[in-house]
């Protein structure tokens, strides 16, 4: 009788031993990736590299001139870059920026406007030593989070920074959106919480049987829509108006859109807001919800969800929290939506549901 032992043994070690490396990788990231991103970006940011290399390649000596720093110093942390992939050497032996840097990490312009980090690095990088490395004080209430920018905005500056930040990541909601949204027939939609208008640009674009789209924002960034759907000659089809959606009644439409607006809040509060749509919608109006996924549909966390979330650790009442994305459909039913269904792309979840 032969033995499988030793050979089991060891295949089992090597079973052991791969899934022990693929925790230490992720251990890592964690540990060493988490220090390093942040804090090279962090630096990046300040010295101003990807803006300096924006328009041409540099030499490290050009680069340090204009960035202030010691170039014996500034070619180590660049070679950080390079290794990191957000910088590369042309043919010359010149600094450049690589695409993925270039989409990521350049300031907002019409070629990465709907998806860059580089607004949240910004305000990332001010709040980081106000907040984030006292995070252990902040649990024990001995600090607070406290916005640098008002929350809620009152000015239309207050507003563009929230808003910027909005936009900063709206490109694949904006595109499940423009795909799959069950939006034929409608002829007014009500975009709650609508942002600073670009999705319900889109949806103008894509739906041209849609006449009017109410936007709904706080009375500080009804100047700011007013400005993107002017640019978009949308004037006579995007209309923003001031209500508190909390609190205030929603004008009769035959579609309400919550797009990333109903991902923090708990399965009572959704229903508040979705009993408000449902007065508003006529017999076999439609309730479209978009929402990030908390784990992507590879099952990978969302960080950029828990980065805000993060924020919220340190205010009360926190407004934030983890929902089990599939109690939308208790919530439908509960408040007699019928034809319920979702689909999930890219790190994003669409419901959609119809008034009987
Ligand atoms: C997370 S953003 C979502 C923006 C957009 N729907 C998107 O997905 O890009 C939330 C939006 O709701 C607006 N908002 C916040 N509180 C509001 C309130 N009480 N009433 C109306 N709008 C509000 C904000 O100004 C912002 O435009």
């Amino acid at each position: 009788m032969s033995n499988p032992l030793p050979a089991t043994a060891e295949r089992l070690t090597d079973v052991l031993d791969d899934a022990l490396y693929e925790q230490y990788i992720r251990a890592c990231d964690m540990t060493y990736r988490g220090t390093v991103d942040m804090f090279v970006l962090k630096a990046a940011y300040e010295l101003g590299i990807f803006t300096q290399l924006a328009g041409q390649p540099q030499s490290v000596e050009a680069l340090a001139a204009a960035t202030g720093s010691r170039p014996n110093r500034l070619v180590k942390f660049t070679d950080m870059l390079i290794e990191m992939e957000l910088l590369a050497k042309d043919a010359d032996g010149a600094l450049t920026l690589t695409p993925f840097a270039r989409q990521f990490f350049l300031p907002p312009n019409p070629s990465n406007e709907n998806l860059t980090m580089e607004p949240f690095v910004r305000y990332a990088i001010t709040i980081m030593e106000r907040y984030h490395v006292h995070l252990a004080k902040v649990i024990r209430g001995e600090m607070d989070f406290t916005a640098l920018t008002p929350w809620p905005p009152k000015t239309r500056e207050d507003s563009a920074f929230y808003e910027e930040i909005h936009r900063s990541n709206n490109h694949f909601v904006r595109n499940l959106l423009v795909a799959e949204a069950d939006l034929d027939g409608v002829t007014h939609l009500l975009d709650v919480g609508g942002g600073n208008g670009d999705i319900a640009i889109a949806l103008a674009k894509h739906f041209p049987g849609i006449e009017r789209i109410t936007l709904v924002n706080l009375p500080s960034a009804l100047d700011i829509v007013r400005d993107n759907v002017a640019a978009h000659g949308l004037t006579d089809r995007i209309t923003p108006v001031a209500l508190d959606m909390y609190r205030d009644p929603y004008p009769a439409c035959d579609a309400v859109l919550f797009a990333r607006i109903l991902y923090p809040f708990n399965a009572q509060v959704c229903a508040m807001l979705l009993g408000k749509a449902q007065a508003a919608l006529p017999a076999g109006g439609r309730v479209l919800i978009a929402d990030m996924l908390l784990r992507d549909e590879r099952g990978l966390a969302n960080y950029d969800y828990l980065a805000h979330f993060l924020t919220s650790v340190g205010v009360d009442p926190a407004m934030m929290t983890f929902k089990r994305q599939d109690e939308y459909f208790d919530v439908f039913q509960q408040l007699g939506f019928t034809d319920a269904r979702k689909v999930e792309r890219h790190g994003h979840v669409l419901y959609q549901a119809r008034k009987p």
